[in-house]
């Protein structure tokens, strides 16, 4: 009896069985979330029994032998933190580290950005938890703001400004029948949204499209952005795994601020270090002075604060290690050129395969795109009957991680490719 009156006096009743059960029943209104269309191929690949199985789905790097790969400069600055002291000075000294490290990694060693300490950078839960804090901030600063996000996107991005309470909207950016960029849509949006809207861009190795704008291309977008007074904030999710090289991956953000422009920035090391589940990422936002900048970044520490504390310390040691080691990270350098060379060759082996195969559609995207993924132009029905008839898994839109593919299956994957496009390729 004591429980039903606590229960009703906190407005309880209406989750309170009345007579028949005494027990208390919470919860009850909680269906099932929808399927992540990324963990909705995972769990299918995992629930298939076939040792032939090949799973295309996740974008996590892989070696020719389809192995996930510790990298050298990781287990390098492994050997140099072990039995490092774990104590909080050393945290926030190294955060700040690491942000400054980052920081140059994508706005230039030598920008003024860093010179004149004119960012407010604070360590993130990886690109995840760095685009979720600018999401907070947007929101916090410029609540009746939206963001616009490119239509296609990583699925992510819509739930992260959706939880966060900022309402979206896209413009264009693929196009399905070219299998690239669909250009002047893309500036028509850009000059047709209202002055001064967020949008968010992909500095280089567009997920899940693969589809990154020339430098002449995004010289004409920063121009039509400084226009229209658009702040950009860029998902820097795959620097160094376009090219090779994270200089001319970070080029967009660099002819953004040259044109002058505020910028925000998340970074992520869990793809271009392989430091997937240790969660290291940061986040950068441009201020007009020293004095903005301070008082940003502590906004950014109160939303982190009330969101997670601090974030893991063990990533930090590494990736603060990499990037202040300059041995290390010139040893991390030529490793993203291997990962990279070889997502290339596997581009080129499957194309390769396809044609010999007589497949009369086009897939000269295959080797157009970059990055880790290929927008491959399946449709659903042909991701199906990949899944079930070769037991080869990717995300139902046809994005297949390039990092999957290896020398010893991309002669079944491009069979079974042919196979299931057989019909369309006739028409
Ligand atoms: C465009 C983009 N942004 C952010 C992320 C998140 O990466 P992280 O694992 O670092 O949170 C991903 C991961 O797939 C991504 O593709």
């Amino acid at each position: 009896m004591a429980a039903t009156r606590t229960m009703m006096r906190y407005g309880g009743r209406r989750w309170f069985t009345s007579c028949s059960s005494r027990a208390l029943r919470w919860w009850d209104h909680v269906g099932p979330a929808s399927k992540d269309p990324i963990t909705g191929a995972i769990e299918a690949f995992l629930a298939d029994p076939s040792p032939a199985k090949i799973n295309l789905g996740v974008g996590a790097y892989r070696d020719d032998e389809g192995k996930p790969v510790v990298l050298q400069c990781v287990r390098e600055a492994e050997a140099k933190v072990a039995g490092s002291d774990y104590l909080e000075s050393v945290s926030s000294c190294l955060g700040s580290k690491m942000v400054e490290e980052s920081v140059k990694l994508v706005y230039g060693e030598d920008s003024f950005v860093f010179r004149e300490q004119r960012f407010a950078g604070i360590q993130a839960l990886s690109g995840t938890g760095a685009c979720r804090l600018f999401a907070e901030l947007q929101r916090r600063f410029y609540p009746d703001s939206e963001i616009y996000l490119p239509d296609l996107t990583w699925s992510n991005h819509h739930n992260i400004w959706r939880d966060a309470g900022v309402s979206r909207r896209t413009f264009r950016y693929y196009d399905p029948e070219t299998k690239g960029l669909n250009f002047s849509a893309l500036l028509d949006d850009i000059k047709n949204a209202p002055s001064g809207s967020f949008f968010l861009l992909h500095p280089c190795a567009h997920n899940p499209t693969g589809v990154d704008p020339t430098e002449e291309q995004w010289r004409e977008i920063s121009s039509m952005f400084k226009v229209k007074r658009h702040f950009p904030f860029f998902d820097m999710a795959y620097q160094g795994f376009a090219s090779g090289c994270l200089v001319k991956d970070a080029l967009s953000v660099r002819i953004f601020l040259e044109d002058g422009h505020l910028i925000g920035c998340a970074q992520s090391f869990a793809k271009n270090m392989g430091l997937y589940g240790h969660r290291v990422g940061c986040l950068s936002v441009l201020a007009n002075n020293t004095v903005q900048a301070s008082m940003m970044r502590s906004q950014l520490q109160q939303i982190a604060r009330s969101m997670y504390g601090s974030p893991p310390m063990h990533g930090l040691l590494l990736v603060s290690t990499i990037l202040t080691n300059l041995e290390i990270k010139a040893l991390w350098e030529r490793e993203l050129k291997v990962m990279t060379k070889r997502v290339q060759t596997m581009r080129t082996a499957l194309r390769e395969e396809l044609e010999k195969l007589g497949s009369s559609l086009n897939w000269q995207h295959v080797t157009n795109q970059v990055g880790m993924f290929c927008f491959s132009g399946l449709a659903p029905n042909e991701v199906e009957r990949l899944r079930k008839e070769f037991h080869i898994y990717m995300t139902i839109d046809g994005r297949l991680s390039m990092a999957g593919v290896t020398p010893s299956n991309t002669t079944y994957i491009a069979n079974a490719i042919h196979q299931v496009t057989r019909e369309r390729a006739r028409m």
